[in-house]
Protein backbone atom coordinates (compact mmCIF):
# COMPACT_ATOMS: atom_id res chain seq x y z
CA UNK A 1 0.00 0.00 0.00
CA UNK A 2 0.92 3.44 -1.01
CA UNK A 3 1.77 5.52 2.31
CA UNK A 4 -0.62 8.75 2.25
CA UNK A 5 1.04 11.75 1.08
CA UNK A 6 1.61 14.10 4.42
CA UNK A 7 0.34 17.37 4.78
CA UNK A 8 1.89 20.61 5.48
CA UNK A 9 0.60 19.44 9.39
CA UNK A 10 2.85 16.54 9.32
CA UNK A 11 5.52 17.87 7.68
CA UNK A 12 6.63 20.18 10.26
CA UNK A 13 9.66 22.45 11.01
CA UNK A 14 10.35 24.93 13.70
CA UNK A 15 12.85 27.43 14.10
CA UNK A 16 13.38 29.49 17.37
CA UNK A 17 15.29 32.99 17.18
CA UNK A 18 16.20 36.15 19.14
CA UNK A 19 15.65 37.67 15.58
CA UNK A 20 12.86 35.91 14.02
CA UNK A 21 12.74 38.47 11.12
CA UNK A 22 15.93 37.20 9.53
CA UNK A 23 14.11 33.90 8.89
CA UNK A 24 12.07 35.98 6.28
CA UNK A 25 13.44 34.75 3.03
CA UNK A 26 11.51 31.59 4.39
CA UNK A 27 8.34 33.10 2.55
CA UNK A 28 10.42 33.17 -0.66
CA UNK A 29 10.94 31.15 -3.44
CA UNK A 30 10.83 27.14 -2.94
CA UNK A 31 11.05 27.13 0.56
CA UNK A 32 7.72 29.66 0.34
CA UNK A 33 6.02 28.12 -2.06
CA UNK A 34 6.32 24.88 -0.63
CA UNK A 35 4.32 26.45 2.71
CA UNK A 36 2.04 28.17 0.84
CA UNK A 37 1.62 24.48 -1.62
CA UNK A 38 0.97 22.89 1.93
CA UNK A 39 3.98 20.94 1.58
CA UNK A 40 5.71 22.05 4.27
CA UNK A 41 4.54 23.84 7.68
CA UNK A 42 7.16 26.15 9.08
CA UNK A 43 6.70 28.13 12.31
CA UNK A 44 9.11 30.40 13.64
CA UNK A 45 8.91 31.79 16.76
CA UNK A 46 10.58 34.55 19.09
CA UNK A 47 12.69 33.33 21.94
CA UNK A 48 12.13 36.26 23.85
CA UNK A 49 8.77 35.36 24.31
CA UNK A 50 9.83 32.88 27.20
CA UNK A 51 12.13 35.79 28.54
CA UNK A 52 10.18 36.24 31.94
CA UNK A 53 11.76 39.85 32.89
CA UNK A 54 11.24 43.49 31.66
CA UNK A 55 14.25 43.88 29.62
CA UNK A 56 13.28 40.38 28.15
CA UNK A 57 16.74 39.08 28.71
CA UNK A 58 17.83 35.56 27.34
CA UNK A 59 21.54 35.83 27.97
CA UNK A 60 23.75 36.32 30.79
CA UNK A 61 27.79 36.01 31.89
CA UNK A 62 29.60 32.75 31.13
CA UNK A 63 29.77 31.21 34.78
CA UNK A 64 33.82 30.56 35.44
CA UNK A 65 34.43 33.92 33.50
CA UNK A 66 35.32 34.70 30.09
CA UNK A 67 34.08 37.12 27.02
CA UNK A 68 30.85 37.11 25.88
CA UNK A 69 27.52 35.93 27.31
CA UNK A 70 25.85 32.96 26.74
CA UNK A 71 22.42 32.27 26.39
CA UNK A 72 19.75 31.35 29.78
CA UNK A 73 18.97 27.80 29.90
CA UNK A 74 15.50 28.39 31.53
CA UNK A 75 14.46 31.06 28.83
CA UNK A 76 15.18 27.84 26.14
CA UNK A 77 13.62 25.52 28.42
CA UNK A 78 10.35 26.94 28.48
CA UNK A 79 10.62 28.31 24.55
CA UNK A 80 11.52 24.46 24.00
CA UNK A 81 8.73 22.95 26.15
CA UNK A 82 6.18 25.08 24.60
CA UNK A 83 6.93 24.70 21.31
CA UNK A 84 7.22 20.62 21.32
CA UNK A 85 3.96 20.98 23.33
CA UNK A 86 1.89 22.55 20.32
CA UNK A 87 0.44 20.29 17.57
CA UNK A 88 3.07 18.21 16.12
CA UNK A 89 2.93 15.81 13.37
CA UNK A 90 0.26 12.95 13.71
CA UNK A 91 2.02 10.46 15.32
CA UNK A 92 2.50 7.14 12.82
CA UNK A 93 1.46 3.56 14.33
CA UNK A 94 3.67 2.56 16.94
CA UNK A 95 5.90 4.56 18.73
CA UNK A 96 5.84 8.73 18.06
CA UNK A 97 9.41 9.82 16.37
CA UNK A 98 10.99 11.43 18.70
CA UNK A 99 11.55 15.41 17.54
CA UNK A 100 14.79 16.21 15.76
CA UNK A 101 16.34 19.08 17.92
CA UNK A 102 19.03 20.99 15.91
CA UNK A 103 21.58 23.26 17.21
CA UNK A 104 23.95 25.08 14.60
CA UNK A 105 26.92 25.60 16.16
CA UNK A 106 30.51 26.10 14.48
CA UNK A 107 31.63 23.32 16.99
CA UNK A 108 28.93 20.58 15.04
CA UNK A 109 29.15 18.35 12.81
CA UNK A 110 29.09 19.20 9.15
CA UNK A 111 25.56 19.41 7.64
CA UNK A 112 26.16 17.20 4.54
CA UNK A 113 23.96 16.44 1.70
CA UNK A 114 23.56 12.66 2.89
CA UNK A 115 22.59 14.58 6.26
CA UNK A 116 19.82 16.74 4.75
CA UNK A 117 18.48 13.62 2.63
CA UNK A 118 18.26 11.99 6.54
CA UNK A 119 16.08 15.12 7.86
CA UNK A 120 14.33 15.25 5.09
CA UNK A 121 13.49 11.11 4.94
CA UNK A 122 12.55 12.25 8.62
CA UNK A 123 10.02 14.89 8.28
CA UNK A 124 8.55 12.83 5.37
CA UNK A 125 8.28 9.77 8.20
CA UNK A 126 6.79 12.33 10.45
CA UNK A 127 9.34 13.51 12.81
CA UNK A 128 9.67 17.38 13.99
CA UNK A 129 12.05 19.32 13.31
CA UNK A 130 13.50 21.73 15.86
CA UNK A 131 15.88 24.90 14.92
CA UNK A 132 17.28 26.35 18.32
CA UNK A 133 19.39 29.35 16.77
CA UNK A 134 21.84 30.66 19.35
CA UNK A 135 23.67 34.42 19.59
CA UNK A 136 26.76 35.54 21.18
CA UNK A 137 29.22 32.80 22.37
CA UNK A 138 26.08 30.07 22.47
CA UNK A 139 22.94 28.07 24.63
CA UNK A 140 23.80 27.08 27.85
CA UNK A 141 25.15 23.57 27.35
CA UNK A 142 22.16 21.87 29.50
CA UNK A 143 19.48 22.30 27.11
CA UNK A 144 20.68 20.11 24.83
CA UNK A 145 21.94 17.20 27.77
CA UNK A 146 18.43 17.39 29.47
CA UNK A 147 16.39 17.35 26.05
CA UNK A 148 18.44 14.46 25.12
CA UNK A 149 18.91 13.35 27.67
CA UNK A 150 14.90 12.92 28.84
CA UNK A 151 14.13 11.12 25.63
CA UNK A 152 12.15 14.51 24.58
CA UNK A 153 14.14 14.70 21.34
CA UNK A 154 17.40 13.72 19.43
CA UNK A 155 19.57 16.09 19.57
CA UNK A 156 22.15 16.85 16.79
CA UNK A 157 24.44 20.11 17.09
CA UNK A 158 25.52 20.96 13.18
CA UNK A 159 27.65 23.17 11.37
CA UNK A 160 27.55 24.79 7.93
CA UNK A 161 30.77 25.25 7.53
CA UNK A 162 34.80 26.38 8.81
CA UNK A 163 33.84 29.55 9.77
CA UNK A 164 32.22 31.36 12.53
CA UNK A 165 28.98 33.31 11.89
CA UNK A 166 27.33 36.03 14.24
CA UNK A 167 24.86 33.44 15.20
CA UNK A 168 22.80 30.30 14.31
CA UNK A 169 20.18 32.07 11.65
CA UNK A 170 21.91 31.66 8.45
CA UNK A 171 22.58 27.94 9.19
CA UNK A 172 18.97 27.57 9.77
CA UNK A 173 18.06 29.26 6.82
CA UNK A 174 20.81 26.87 5.03
CA UNK A 175 19.29 24.02 6.69
CA UNK A 176 15.73 24.80 5.86
CA UNK A 177 16.39 25.15 2.08
CA UNK A 178 19.05 22.39 1.73
CA UNK A 179 16.07 20.07 3.58
CA UNK A 180 13.08 21.37 2.43
CA UNK A 181 14.29 20.94 -1.93
CA UNK A 182 14.67 17.33 -1.00
CA UNK A 183 10.78 16.76 0.09
CA UNK A 184 8.24 15.41 -1.98
CA UNK A 185 6.97 17.38 -4.61
CA UNK A 186 8.71 20.67 -3.52
CA UNK A 187 11.33 20.86 -6.65
CA UNK A 188 9.35 20.30 -9.88
CA UNK A 189 11.64 17.92 -11.91
CA UNK A 190 12.94 15.47 -9.31
CA UNK A 191 15.63 14.54 -11.87
CA UNK A 192 17.32 17.94 -11.31
CA UNK A 193 17.93 16.47 -8.07
CA UNK A 194 19.76 13.12 -9.46
CA UNK A 195 22.72 14.76 -11.17
CA UNK A 196 23.95 17.32 -8.64
CA UNK A 197 26.50 18.38 -6.70
CA UNK A 198 26.78 16.12 -3.64
CA UNK A 199 24.15 13.82 -5.12
CA UNK A 200 24.56 9.98 -4.77
CA UNK A 201 27.97 10.18 -7.29
CA UNK A 202 29.68 12.03 -4.40
CA UNK A 203 30.95 14.35 -6.85
CA UNK A 204 30.77 18.01 -7.49
CA UNK A 205 29.23 18.98 -10.68
CA UNK A 206 30.68 20.16 -13.58
CA UNK A 207 30.25 23.93 -15.42
CA UNK A 208 26.34 24.20 -16.79
CA UNK A 209 25.67 26.56 -19.44
CA UNK A 210 22.67 28.15 -21.83
CA UNK A 211 21.66 30.18 -24.46
CA UNK A 212 23.05 32.67 -26.16
CA UNK A 213 25.77 29.94 -27.21
CA UNK A 214 28.38 32.53 -27.96
CA UNK A 215 28.71 35.17 -24.98
CA UNK A 216 31.28 37.85 -25.65
CA UNK A 217 33.10 35.43 -27.39
CA UNK A 218 33.04 32.90 -24.95
CA UNK A 219 31.57 29.12 -27.24
CA UNK A 220 29.43 26.54 -24.97
CA UNK A 221 31.71 23.40 -25.89
CA UNK A 222 30.90 21.96 -29.37
CA UNK A 223 29.88 18.52 -27.35
CA UNK A 224 26.98 20.13 -25.19
CA UNK A 225 25.56 21.46 -28.87
CA UNK A 226 26.02 17.84 -30.57
CA UNK A 227 22.76 16.58 -29.25
CA UNK A 228 24.28 13.17 -28.67
CA UNK A 229 23.34 11.94 -25.43
CA UNK A 230 26.22 9.55 -24.80
CA UNK A 231 28.98 12.06 -25.52
CA UNK A 232 27.52 14.50 -23.18
CA UNK A 233 26.94 12.36 -20.24
CA UNK A 234 30.36 11.25 -20.48
CA UNK A 235 31.69 14.99 -20.46
CA UNK A 236 29.86 16.13 -18.05
CA UNK A 237 30.63 12.83 -15.64
CA UNK A 238 34.42 13.70 -16.77
CA UNK A 239 34.13 17.46 -15.95
CA UNK A 240 32.70 16.78 -12.59
CA UNK A 241 35.65 14.46 -11.80
CA UNK A 242 37.94 16.89 -12.67
CA UNK A 243 36.47 19.68 -10.67
CA UNK A 244 36.01 17.07 -7.79
CA UNK A 245 39.70 16.29 -7.87
CA UNK A 246 40.65 20.04 -8.23
CA UNK A 247 38.45 21.37 -5.66
CA UNK A 248 37.15 18.52 -3.01
CA UNK A 249 39.79 16.19 -3.22
CA UNK A 250 38.09 14.75 0.26
CA UNK A 251 35.43 13.53 -1.77
CA UNK A 252 38.02 11.22 -3.68
CA UNK A 253 39.03 10.05 -0.57
CA UNK A 254 36.01 8.59 0.24
CA UNK A 255 34.44 7.49 -3.03
CA UNK A 256 34.31 3.94 -4.14
CA UNK A 257 36.83 2.69 -7.13
CA UNK A 258 34.07 0.05 -7.51
CA UNK A 259 31.75 2.73 -8.87
CA UNK A 260 33.56 4.14 -11.58
CA UNK A 261 34.50 2.71 -15.16
CA UNK A 262 37.25 2.55 -17.42
CA UNK A 263 36.65 6.07 -18.75
CA UNK A 264 35.96 7.60 -15.01
CA UNK A 265 39.81 5.90 -14.08
CA UNK A 266 41.30 7.34 -17.21
CA UNK A 267 40.10 10.99 -16.26
CA UNK A 268 40.59 10.76 -12.55
CA UNK A 269 44.09 9.41 -12.99
CA UNK A 270 44.82 12.24 -15.63
CA UNK A 271 43.95 14.34 -12.53
CA UNK A 272 46.72 12.23 -10.27
CA UNK A 273 44.00 9.65 -9.03
CA UNK A 274 44.10 5.43 -9.55
CA UNK A 275 42.56 2.91 -7.87
CA UNK A 276 45.25 1.47 -5.60
CA UNK A 277 42.92 -1.15 -4.54
CA UNK A 278 42.30 -1.34 -0.95
CA UNK A 279 39.08 -0.10 -2.24
CA UNK A 280 40.01 3.11 -2.09
CA UNK A 281 41.22 6.06 -4.45
CA UNK A 282 45.54 6.40 -4.35
CA UNK A 283 46.57 10.25 -5.17
CA UNK A 284 49.35 10.30 -7.38
CA UNK A 285 52.17 12.38 -8.54
CA UNK A 286 53.44 12.57 -12.29
CA UNK A 287 57.01 14.27 -12.18
CA UNK A 288 60.50 14.52 -14.30
CA UNK A 289 62.86 12.14 -12.84
CA UNK A 290 65.61 13.47 -11.23
CA UNK A 291 68.68 12.09 -10.61
CA UNK A 292 68.35 10.57 -7.16
CA UNK A 293 66.01 8.73 -8.43
CA UNK A 294 68.23 6.11 -10.37
CA UNK A 295 68.30 3.36 -8.19
CA UNK A 296 64.28 3.36 -7.89
CA UNK A 297 63.98 3.43 -11.23
CA UNK A 298 66.24 0.31 -11.61
CA UNK A 299 64.23 -1.58 -9.01
CA UNK A 300 61.05 -0.72 -10.93
CA UNK A 301 62.41 -1.38 -13.98
CA UNK A 302 64.20 -4.54 -13.08
CA UNK A 303 61.05 -5.67 -11.83
CA UNK A 304 58.29 -4.35 -14.49
CA UNK A 305 60.45 -5.54 -17.75
CA UNK A 306 60.56 -9.17 -17.46
CA UNK A 307 56.42 -9.55 -17.11
CA UNK A 308 56.51 -7.66 -20.40
CA UNK A 309 58.47 -10.22 -22.49
CA UNK A 310 56.93 -12.99 -24.36
CA UNK A 311 56.85 -16.66 -23.03
CA UNK A 312 59.50 -18.59 -24.47
CA UNK A 313 62.31 -15.56 -23.39
CA UNK A 314 64.86 -17.59 -21.25
CA UNK A 315 65.29 -16.02 -18.10
CA UNK A 316 69.34 -15.43 -18.28
CA UNK A 317 68.52 -13.23 -21.65
CA UNK A 318 65.90 -11.08 -19.78
CA UNK A 319 68.38 -10.32 -16.89
CA UNK A 320 71.34 -10.04 -19.08
CA UNK A 321 69.05 -7.48 -20.85
CA UNK A 322 68.29 -5.67 -17.48
CA UNK A 323 71.75 -5.19 -16.33
CA UNK A 324 72.95 -4.16 -19.56
CA UNK A 325 69.95 -1.40 -20.19
CA UNK A 326 68.18 -1.12 -16.90
CA UNK A 327 70.52 -1.02 -13.98
CA UNK A 328 71.34 1.78 -11.56
CA UNK A 329 74.30 2.77 -13.84
CA UNK A 330 72.59 3.03 -16.95
CA UNK A 331 69.60 4.89 -15.24
CA UNK A 332 72.32 7.24 -13.91
CA UNK A 333 73.40 8.21 -17.54
CA UNK A 334 70.07 8.92 -18.65
CA UNK A 335 68.91 10.78 -15.83
CA UNK A 336 72.74 13.00 -16.32
CA UNK A 337 71.51 13.53 -19.93
CA UNK A 338 68.51 15.35 -19.88
CA UNK A 339 69.04 16.53 -23.83
CA UNK A 340 69.38 12.78 -24.77
CA UNK A 341 66.25 11.32 -22.93
CA UNK A 342 62.77 11.95 -21.33
CA UNK A 343 61.87 10.38 -17.88
CA UNK A 344 58.84 10.61 -16.11
CA UNK A 345 57.87 9.06 -12.85
CA UNK A 346 54.67 8.61 -10.92
CA UNK A 347 54.87 8.69 -7.26
CA UNK A 348 52.27 7.84 -4.68
CA UNK A 349 51.33 11.35 -2.63
CA UNK A 350 51.19 8.76 0.45
CA UNK A 351 51.19 5.38 2.14
CA UNK A 352 52.66 3.47 -0.60
CA UNK A 353 56.82 4.24 -0.99
CA UNK A 354 58.48 4.26 -3.86
CA UNK A 355 57.50 4.61 -8.08
CA UNK A 356 54.45 3.28 -9.28
CA UNK A 357 55.15 3.57 -13.01
CA UNK A 358 57.74 5.29 -15.45
CA UNK A 359 57.97 6.02 -19.20
CA UNK A 360 61.48 6.40 -20.79
CA UNK A 361 62.19 8.47 -24.49
CA UNK A 362 65.10 8.78 -26.57
CA UNK A 363 65.62 11.54 -28.39
CA UNK A 364 67.31 11.89 -31.23
CA UNK A 365 70.74 13.15 -31.32
CA UNK A 366 70.26 15.30 -34.58
CA UNK A 367 67.26 16.47 -36.35
CA UNK A 368 67.60 14.04 -39.20
CA UNK A 369 68.96 11.13 -37.63
CA UNK A 370 67.48 8.06 -38.07
CA UNK A 371 66.38 5.82 -36.18
CA UNK A 372 69.18 3.15 -35.84
CA UNK A 373 67.98 -0.21 -36.46
CA UNK A 374 66.93 0.01 -40.49
CA UNK A 375 63.53 -1.72 -40.22
CA UNK A 376 62.70 1.36 -37.68
CA UNK A 377 64.02 3.97 -40.26
CA UNK A 378 62.22 2.33 -43.18
CA UNK A 379 59.03 2.16 -41.44
CA UNK A 380 57.51 5.97 -41.32
CA UNK A 381 59.24 8.78 -42.56
CA UNK A 382 58.81 11.86 -40.10
CA UNK A 383 61.79 13.33 -38.16
CA UNK A 384 62.80 14.42 -36.04
CA UNK A 385 61.36 10.96 -34.45
CA UNK A 386 61.78 10.30 -30.41
CA UNK A 387 61.54 6.62 -29.64
CA UNK A 388 59.28 5.69 -26.65
CA UNK A 389 61.34 2.75 -25.27
CA UNK A 390 59.81 2.38 -21.75
CA UNK A 391 56.12 2.63 -20.36
CA UNK A 392 55.46 0.86 -17.77
CA UNK A 393 53.42 0.69 -14.00
CA UNK A 394 53.53 -1.99 -11.31
CA UNK A 395 51.48 -4.84 -11.94
CA UNK A 396 48.68 -3.98 -9.30
CA UNK A 397 48.40 -0.70 -10.77
CA UNK A 398 47.55 -1.49 -14.60
CA UNK A 399 44.17 -1.04 -16.23
CA UNK A 400 43.59 1.81 -13.68
CA UNK A 401 44.69 5.02 -16.27
CA UNK A 402 48.16 5.45 -14.56
CA UNK A 403 49.84 4.62 -17.59
CA UNK A 404 48.25 6.92 -19.92
CA UNK A 405 48.34 9.38 -17.58
CA UNK A 406 52.46 8.90 -17.35
CA UNK A 407 52.58 8.64 -21.65
CA UNK A 408 50.37 11.91 -21.75
CA UNK A 409 52.80 13.42 -19.65
CA UNK A 410 55.66 12.51 -21.65
CA UNK A 411 53.85 13.60 -24.90
CA UNK A 412 53.67 16.83 -23.20
CA UNK A 413 57.15 16.79 -22.39
CA UNK A 414 58.51 15.86 -25.64
CA UNK A 415 55.62 18.50 -27.35
CA UNK A 416 58.05 21.25 -25.80
CA UNK A 417 60.73 19.50 -27.20
CA UNK A 418 63.21 21.11 -30.22
CA UNK A 419 66.12 19.30 -31.71
CA UNK A 420 68.45 21.50 -33.55
CA UNK A 421 65.09 24.10 -33.21
CA UNK A 422 63.37 21.93 -34.73
CA UNK A 423 60.31 20.41 -33.21
CA UNK A 424 59.89 16.69 -32.65
CA UNK A 425 57.68 15.27 -35.57
CA UNK A 426 57.12 11.93 -34.07
CA UNK A 427 57.49 9.24 -31.12
CA UNK A 428 57.47 5.75 -32.27
CA UNK A 429 57.38 2.51 -30.40
CA UNK A 430 57.83 -1.27 -30.60
CA UNK A 431 55.66 -3.69 -28.62
CA UNK A 432 55.36 -7.15 -28.65
CA UNK A 433 52.93 -8.48 -31.54
CA UNK A 434 51.25 -10.60 -29.62
CA UNK A 435 50.61 -8.33 -26.54
CA UNK A 436 47.28 -6.85 -27.82
CA UNK A 437 46.71 -5.13 -24.63
CA UNK A 438 49.66 -3.17 -25.03
CA UNK A 439 48.77 -2.10 -28.70
CA UNK A 440 44.89 -1.13 -27.64
CA UNK A 441 46.50 1.12 -25.35
CA UNK A 442 48.89 2.90 -27.61
CA UNK A 443 46.31 3.12 -29.93
CA UNK A 444 44.00 5.41 -27.37
CA UNK A 445 46.69 7.25 -27.08
CA UNK A 446 47.00 8.28 -30.95
CA UNK A 447 49.55 5.60 -32.43
CA UNK A 448 48.76 4.11 -35.38
CA UNK A 449 50.82 0.54 -36.32
CA UNK A 450 53.05 1.43 -39.35
CA UNK A 451 55.04 -1.92 -39.58
CA UNK A 452 57.38 -4.42 -37.97
CA UNK A 453 60.54 -4.43 -36.29
CA UNK A 454 62.82 -7.20 -35.02
CA UNK A 455 63.89 -6.88 -31.45
CA UNK A 456 66.28 -9.12 -29.61
CA UNK A 457 66.17 -9.92 -25.90
CA UNK A 458 69.53 -12.18 -25.64
CA UNK A 459 69.34 -14.11 -29.17
CA UNK A 460 65.97 -14.95 -29.88
CA UNK A 461 64.72 -12.44 -32.11
CA UNK A 462 61.38 -11.31 -31.22
CA UNK A 463 58.78 -9.70 -33.88
CA UNK A 464 57.27 -6.08 -32.57
CA UNK A 465 54.50 -4.12 -34.18
CA UNK A 466 55.69 -0.67 -34.87
CA UNK A 467 53.24 1.53 -33.71
CA UNK A 468 54.52 5.80 -34.57
CA UNK A 469 51.91 8.82 -33.34
CA UNK A 470 52.68 12.23 -34.77
CA UNK A 471 53.28 15.05 -32.69
CA UNK A 472 50.57 18.17 -33.33
CA UNK A 473 49.52 19.17 -37.00
CA UNK A 474 51.39 22.41 -36.07
CA UNK A 475 54.74 20.91 -34.83
CA UNK A 476 57.69 21.34 -36.98
CA UNK A 477 59.59 18.31 -38.56
CA UNK A 478 62.19 17.96 -41.55
CA UNK A 479 60.34 15.57 -43.60
CA UNK A 480 56.37 15.24 -43.72
CA UNK A 481 55.83 12.50 -45.89
CA UNK A 482 52.51 11.84 -44.40
N1 LIG B 1 26.90 29.53 14.31
C1 LIG B 1 28.01 30.27 14.18
N2 LIG B 1 28.81 29.80 13.22
C2 LIG B 1 28.20 28.69 12.73
C3 LIG B 1 28.53 27.76 11.75
N3 LIG B 1 29.66 27.83 11.06
N4 LIG B 1 27.67 26.77 11.50
C4 LIG B 1 26.53 26.66 12.19
N5 LIG B 1 26.17 27.52 13.14
C5 LIG B 1 26.98 28.54 13.43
Amino acid sequence: MTPARRTSADVRIDVLSIFPDYLAPLDLSLVGRARRDGLLRLEVHDLRDWATDRHRTVDDTPVGGGAGMVMRADVWGAALDAVLATDGPTPSPGEPPRPILLVPTPAGAPLTQSRAQDLADELGAGTRLVIACGRYEGIDSRVAEHYAAAGLARVQEYSIGDYVLGGGEVAALVLVEAVARLLPGVVGNPESLVEESHGSAGLLEGPVYTRPLDWRGLIVPEVLRSGHHGRIARWRRDRGLERTAARRPDLLDRLDPGSLDRADKATLASCGWVDGGEGRLTRFEVRDAVPDDAAALAALAGATFPLACPPGVPVADVAAFVAAHLSPERWAGYLADPVGYVVVVAEAAARRPGLLGYVLVVLPSTADAEPVAADVAAAFAQRPAAELSKCYVVPGLQGTGLAGALLEAAHDRIAARTVEGHALAAVWLGTNRGNRRAQRFYRRHGYTAVGRRTFRVGDAPQEDLLMVRRMSPSGGGLVDAG
